[in-house]
């Protein structure tokens, strides 16, 4: 297993729209493996191949308070969703910067596991907030851009300040 880069906002790359897999073999399985180490060692409770930089379907939640329970969807769809839920939310490409989100309150989808094999799911609460957070990454939106134009400036700046003062502790 291997620790991969999470992709930092402003990163052109985040824009990416992802393809679906096309067949899950060998390759996405470490792919798989090496996001969830990923995701763990930062903390993380969700985490889109979109951030590694690798552009297909594939979106791993664990909102569990151990870590213990990871769901791999690949190829995610969304069967239908509905509620209002507002949500704090941060992203591990977007560090130490916490925005309160609109989402739906629930989600239905449809997704195949890591053998292949389609499975229906339905979330709410955090899990659900979490995995349209994830959505929005295959679609190439970073949870900042739901907000107003002036809020995504003022949060660019604070990236900006961050990178400054980390280059100056180097
Ligand atoms: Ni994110």
């Amino acid at each position: 297993m291997s620790k991969l880069a999470i992709l930092q906002y402003p990163d052109e790359r985040l824009h990416t729209i992802a393809q679906p897999v096309e067949q899950i073999d060998d390759q996405i399985h470490k792919l798989v493996r090496d996001m969830a180490q990923t995701m763990y060692a930062a903390d993380g409770i969700g985490l889109a191949a979109t951030q590694v930089d690798v552009h297909l379907r594939i979106i791993l939640v664990d909102v569990s308070e151990k870590g213990n329970q990871l769901l791999v969807l690949i190829n995610p769809e969304v069967i239908k969703m509905g509620g209002k839920a507002e949500f704090e939310e941060g992203c591990l490409s977007v560090p130490e910067v916490y925005e309160t989100v609109n989402r739906a309150a629930w989600i239905r989808l449809r997704a195949l596991d890591l053998d292949g094999k389609p499975f229906e799911l339905q979330a709410d609460g955090l899990k659900a907030m979490c995995i349209q957070h994830e959505l929005d990454h295959l679609q190439g939106m970073v949870f900042v851009e739901h907000l107003s134009p002036l809020n995504q400036k003022r949060i660019l700046n604070t990236l900006k300040k961050q990178d400054r003062t980390r280059s100056k502790v180097r």
